[in-house]
């Protein structure tokens, strides 16, 4: 029997957030692990909170828990590459290198780095338009939706994300644009984590989009971050604008195996509650492999069909923005969400965050997996 307590804190939205109770994170049992388990897999974004003392040690074998054959960071060290996107976002823990350091401002002494400044992503730097810098304290925009996932070599993508708030700053709020004339906004704390449920995604597509989308499979770009390294992003953070600003591939660091170009489903199973995501991360696509061994290559097209399949299921009303307080440890569902960094902080406004996830021992389980 355990003691922990799982309450859903969106009514409307029971699938994505629940607050977890009674958790002692030094004497997890058996027991205890399958509570917070389902919980994570019925509400794909859950939150212990306190736990501001938890090392990284004990964050990195938390979140390895849920995939015990998991060995390396979810990036491995492809993110090390100077042109790749995530590189200036990310600072490895030098005794835990599963967990890396995020926030903005400078800090002096942590976890055995000394004087880093960290950098909250702008949309300014990954957008093709921008809010005008007049505006920026009031509106923001959702930075970048993705999966955490290197999705290219033998790295699969993570099954599950840690996120501890070690410092944040004190809040305010931002109205944040699509931009994308539709005239949505959404009001949201300052620095919020946006998630949105691939469940709910693949739950409103029409009979014959859910047909297309059990049948296809993406095929990412080789070294993804380096590819859209010089490329920008559409005003509502869900995928690449089509202008060929791409790294050309023969300008792309070598690709060692045709086989480390990753394939995947579109549609990932949930372990648990067996439903079907729409899992797809928009900026890195490539192609599309359909049911008839057919292959869609033109990239305005394969990216224009990912955006309509995914932008109903990030309109304001189905978005959590997540609302941290320090010692927030979030675990979620990294095969059932998309999620994006938000905000744009000013140079004294300090925060830092902890980040863990491991490659996946196993790809995402897909439709044909299912129905073989
Ligand atoms: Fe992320």
């Amino acid at each position: 029997m355990s003691a922990i307590t799982v309450e859903p804190v969106n009514s409307l939205k029971a699938e994505l957030g629940a607050l977890l109770g009674n958790v002692d994170l030094d004497n997890l049992s058996d027991a205890d692990f399958d509570v917070i388990r389902n919980a994570l897999y019925n509400h794909n974004v859950i939150c212990i909170k306190n736990q501001g003392n938890l090392t990284p040690k004990a964050q990195a074998e938390l979140t390895r828990r849920f995939d015990p054959k998991a060995l390396s960071y979810g990036h491995g060290k492809t993110i090390d590459a100077k042109r790749s996107i995530l590189h200036p976002d990310l600072k490895t823990v030098p005794h835990q290198p599963e967990v890396q350091i995020i926030g903005n401002g400078f800090v002096a002494e942590y976890e055995g780095l000394k004087n880093i400044t960290l950098k909250h992503p702008h949309h300014r730097s990954f957008h093709k338009t921008v809010i005008p810098e007049d505006q920026d304290l009031d509106y923001t925009r959702f930075y970048r939706w993705h999966i955490d996932a290197a999705l290219y070599g033998k790295l699969y993508p993570p099954l599950v994300t840690s996120l501890l708030a070690v410092k944040v700053p004190a809040g305010r709020i931002q109205t944040l644009l699509y931009d994308d004339n539709s005239g949505d906004e959404l009001q949201v704390p300052l620095g919020t984590t946006a998630f949105a449920s691939g469940y709910t995604m693949f739950a409103r597509l029409s009979p014959e989009q859910k047909e297309f989308v059990l049948g296809s499979k993406i095929e990412y770009a080789p070294h993804p971050y380096v590819w859209i390294s010089t490329a920008k992003s559409r005003p509502d953070g869900l995928g690449i604008v089509s202008e060929d600003k791409e790294v050309s591939i023969d300008d792309l660091p070598e690709i060692e195996r045709e086989s480390d170009i990753q394939i995947l489903p579109m549609a990932w199973q949930n372990p648990v509650t067996g439903k079907f995501a729409l899992q797809i991360h928009p900026s890195v696509v490539r192609k599309i492999h359909l049911h008839d061994g057919r292959i869609i290559d033109d990239l305005k097209e394969v990216r224009d069909i990912v955006h309509g399949l995914q932008r109903p299921g990030i309109a304001p009303e189905l978005v959590y923005a997540f609302d941290w307080k320090e010692g927030d440890l979030v675990l979620f569902n990294n095969h059932g969400v998309i999620h994006s960094v938000v905000g744009a902080f000013g140079l004294d406004e300090v925060r830092l965050f902890r980040q863990c996830n491991l490659a996946g021992s196993h790809p995402p389980l897909g439709p044909s997996a299912v129905l073989a």
